[in-house]
């Protein structure tokens, strides 16, 4: 029994030693794999060293001790800014990296909020809102309180909030030849509306779409939670086997700092455990909505649906209705952050899936990437770039048709 193993029983309480060692033994995910995924996804990490081993090993440096700290319910994190600047709660990061894909050589790429006993957290995440003409209100982060001098001349930032997981498991499985289909009628269209698949390298140097994260920068779940694990939580994966997450090399003190408890691969978190957070994550139903025929008939008209795809295809049959393409479009400078990376310059997004919206209104979440508009109307306005006729369209709808729009919108 290795610590990953004590980790599900300890935090479970659920079926006994022999049937966790009798579904570690089949290879294949069931009930009970989806419920350690589920504890694990919950389990708020510790510093090492902890006497309860295997649940150890969070930072040195870290945003936040869990998943669902900033995926609460799975769902996706409030963006509030407190009247002193300072951001509510966890759930947003600053994206810290530099033109060529390297992070801050002092910070790395995240700004770590937070620190085991005795180091200093890396800063404060603050937010500056500044008017634009409409008095529509823009989010340029500030960080405070930085805690191992300035931040690199050439570092970029972008602030983002994390995304509702619904759906995600089939977004996974959309096959990549639909998305370079996509591309492609893009491309022909009338509307300058030309997405882009992201091309990601993996470590085998081949290359596939990125689907995952606001800018589309990882293909898969398992890639995605690696990260998080990683740069959020300061947890080693065999992906990112570096016990010290974003310490960099001249953060000594965070490097030398104790580590957790090396799993049965050798890492804080193996590989038996992170398949069963990906697989937990991937059940994540996809959020339902009432369908509405007028409603999907302007979403079409109005030049929404070439990017927001109500429905894409799945490999193995059946559809995903999530209401976006996967591809990364230019929205033009209203929505760019100053961190342009290799495979996406600093105003392209990936369409954000619009499936869940309704809770997120419902919540007062915030919405787009950094949480900054209010309502689907601001969101609306915010799109420029590719997005320009669509708007445009939009704008010029009569008010009743507006409203209908605005509603279906409101309730996916
Ligand atoms: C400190 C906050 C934080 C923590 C902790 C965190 N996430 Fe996230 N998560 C985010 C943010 C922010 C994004 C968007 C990242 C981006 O744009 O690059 C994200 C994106 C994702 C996505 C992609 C969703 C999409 O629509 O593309 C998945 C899946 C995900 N996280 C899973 C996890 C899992 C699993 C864990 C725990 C291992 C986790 N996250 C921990 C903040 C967090
Ligand atoms: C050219 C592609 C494109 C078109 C056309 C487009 N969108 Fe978007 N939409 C995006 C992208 C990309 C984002 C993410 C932008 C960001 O977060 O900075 C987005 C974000 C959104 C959001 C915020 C979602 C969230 O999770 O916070 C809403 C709401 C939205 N779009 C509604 C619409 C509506 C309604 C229309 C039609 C009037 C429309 N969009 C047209 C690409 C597009």
């Amino acid at each position: 029994m290795r610590g990953g193993w004590r980790l599900g029983l300890a935090s479970l309480c659920a079926g006994t030693l022999a049937a966790v060692t009798a579904v570690a033994g089949t290879g294949t995910l069931d009930d009970l794999d989806l419920r350690i995924g589920k504890a694990l996804f919950q389990r708020a990490w510790v510093p090492a060293p902890s006497s309860t081993h295997g649940d150890d090993g969070l930072g040195p440096l870290f945003d936040a001790r869990s998943c669902a700290a900033c995926h609460p319910g799975g769902q996706r994190a409030r963006a509030v800014i407190e009247s002193n600047g300072h951001i509510e709660g966890r759930g947003m990061v600053l994206v810290l990296g530099r033109p060529d894909g390297s992070g801050d050589p002092v910070y790395g790429r995240r700004l770590q909020i937070d620190a085991v006993p005795g180091l200093r957290p890396e800063g404060i995440l603050a937010v500056r809102q500044v008017a634009q003409p409409g008095g529509r209100l823009a989010r340029v982060p500030t960080p405070e309180d930085l805690g191992y001098g300035p931040l690199d001349a050439a570092t970029g930032m972008s602030l983002r909030v994390s995304p509702d997981l619904r759906g995600r498991g089939l977004l996974e499985q959309v096959p990549e030849s639909a998305l370079v289909d996509l591309e492609a009628v893009q491309s022909r269209g009338p509307d300058a509306v030309h997405g882009r698949v992201r091309r990601v390298s993996l470590p085998d140097g081949s290359t596939v779409a990125g689907r995952f994260g606001w800018k589309a920068a990882q293909p898969s779940l398992s890639a995605q939670s690696s990260e998080a694990f990683f740069l959020d939580m300061g947890l080693s994966t065999p992906l990112h086997p570096e016990p010290w997450g974003d310490c960099t090399e001249s953060q000594t003190t965070c490097r030398a700092a104790l580590h957790g408890r090396e799993n049965e691969d050798g890492f804080e978190i193996p590989n038996s455990l992170l398949t069963r957070v990906v697989a937990f994550v991937a059940s994540l139903p996809a959020p339902q909505s009432p369908t509405s025929a007028r409603g999907a008939l302007l979403f079409a008209s109005t030049g929404c649906a070439a990017c927001h795809q109500p429905v894409l295809p799945l490999a193995k049959g059946g559809e995903a209705r999530m209401f976006t393409d996967l591809l990364l479009h230019d929205l033009g400078p209203g929505l760019a952050d100053t961190l342009p990376e290799p495979g996406a310059a600093a105003s392209e997004w990936r369409t954000a899936p619009l499936a869940g919206l309704s809770d997120a209104l419902s919540r007062r979440t915030g919405l787009l990437h950094d949480g900054r508009a209010s309502s689907v109307e601001e969101a609306v306005l915010w799109h420029g770039g590719q997005a320009e006729r669509a708007v445009r369209r939009f704008q010029a709808l009569p008010r009743r048709e507006k409203d209908a729009l605005l509603a279906y919108v409101g309730r996916l």
